[in-house]
């Protein structure tokens, strides 16, 4: 019997992780997820009473919850997606990435050195670590981000993010633990908490309120499906070579007006009875104050894990915005209850996070 404890697999990218682990392998998965605002149970309907599956609520701070996971659940791997993951609450309220993102993963990395330590040659066991393009800073006009792009964080989310790879990659180099380090663009699909573009575009079209667009809009970011994501996160974990790096993108470059007004244009057609009067949902755009230190441009070069692991993304932004909208549109029950008594700071709604 083999275990994978996934950290945050509660939430968005971690619950399709999930999904895809129990539906494609023989692992026992592990959930270690604290339920914040963005964890929700409900994304794991379908695997839930699984024999395979099993959640654990636990804090990746709390070292003694950490270490207890390990000593009872005894895992072949660790996939650590737990994070605080949006940019604009970063802005807002640093500390908690500072918290999550850099000391929670040191105490899973002191756990899992210990761990692996007291395993005999660690046994294959792996550490694999979820992280973003959001380091590597922002880019002109043109080029691309590589594994060896230097890291230039320009938020307190990505600052946070950072660090938290320079420790996972220290912890190789210094005590030898086994790791796999994955940084990926923006993911979008089914079960996106709607804070962030996307999912916050949908239900606000559907709503009839205001879909707030950063600045101009000309922003140019790299979508990326989640079980397109998922896939190629499982893939790393199992294949990836230690010590190593495999950026994740989608092929998928857009300005965010266009990716808000091809979403429009797709609601136009499948949620035809508009609300609040307006013919078009692009009529509901409205263009906001831009986020300080809004990073202009990411674009990913994943040839790496193309040619190392075989990996390319399935789906074309056309074919998983419609996935994501129909999802959405079937899904009232889910986007009700994440929304209640979701967070109410000044940025959300008033922004378009990524
Ligand atoms: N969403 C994206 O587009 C994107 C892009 C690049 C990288 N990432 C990275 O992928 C990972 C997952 O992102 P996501 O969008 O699914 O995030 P999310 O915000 O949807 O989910 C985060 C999960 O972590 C859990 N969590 C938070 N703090 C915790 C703690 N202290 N202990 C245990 N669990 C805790 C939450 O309850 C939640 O279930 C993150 O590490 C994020 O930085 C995300």
């Amino acid at each position: 019997m083999k275990t994978i404890i996934v950290t945050g697999g509660a939430g968005f990218i971690g619950s399709a992780v999930i999904r895809h682990l129990i539906e494609n392998s023989d692992y026992h998965v592990v959930n270690f997820d604290k339920l914040t605002y963005a964890g929700n149970l409900e994304s794991l309907v379908s695997v839930a009473d699984h024999p395979r599956y099993h959640f654990e609520k636990g804090d990746i701070c709390d070292h003694r919850q950490v270490k207890n996971a390990f000593i009872e659940f005894k895992p072949c791997a660790v996939m650590h997606l737990a994070a605080e993951s949006h940019v604009d609450r970063s802005i807002d309220g640093p500390a908690e990435f500072i918290n999550t993102n850099i000391v929670g993963t040191s105490v899973l990395l002191e756990v899992a050195r210990q761990y692996a330590k007291e395993l005999e040659q660690s046994h294959g066991f792996r550490f694999h670590h979820v992280s973003t393009d959001e380091v590597y800073g922002t880019l002109g006009e043109t080029g691309l981000f590589h594994e060896q792009s230097p890291y230039q964080p320009n938020s307190p989310y990505s600052a946070s993010k950072a660090s938290s790879d320079h420790l996972v990659r220290a912890w190789h180099e210094t005590y030898g633990l086994p790791v796999v380090i994955t940084n990926c663009s923006n993911n979008y699909g089914p079960y996106q908490f709607p804070e962030k573009l996307i999912p916050l575009m949908i239900l606000n079209a559907l709503a009839g309120e205001p879909l707030p667009v950063y600045g101009k809009g000309d922003q140019v970011r790299d979508w990326l499906y989640v079980d397109d994501h998922a896939r190629a996160l499982c893939l790393v974990m199992e294949q990836g070579s230690l010590g190593e790096t495999y950026n994740i993108g989608g092929h998928n470059e857009m300005m965010n007006l266009d990716v808000v007004n091809t979403l429009c244009r797709l609601l136009d057609a499948k949620a035809p009875q508009h609300p609040n009067s307006v013919t078009k949902y692009e009529e509901l755009i409205s263009f906001v104050t831009d986020r300080p230190g809004h990073d202009q441009r990411y674009a990913i070069d994943a040839g790496k894990i193309k040619r190392a692991l075989g990996w390319e993304p399935q789906e074309t932004f056309q074919t998983g915005l419609a996935k994501t909208i129909d999802w959405y549109l079937d899904n009232q029950p889910w986007c009700d209850h994440v929304r209640d008594g979701s967070y109410q700071g000044e940025r959300l709604g008033l922004v378009v996070g990524d």
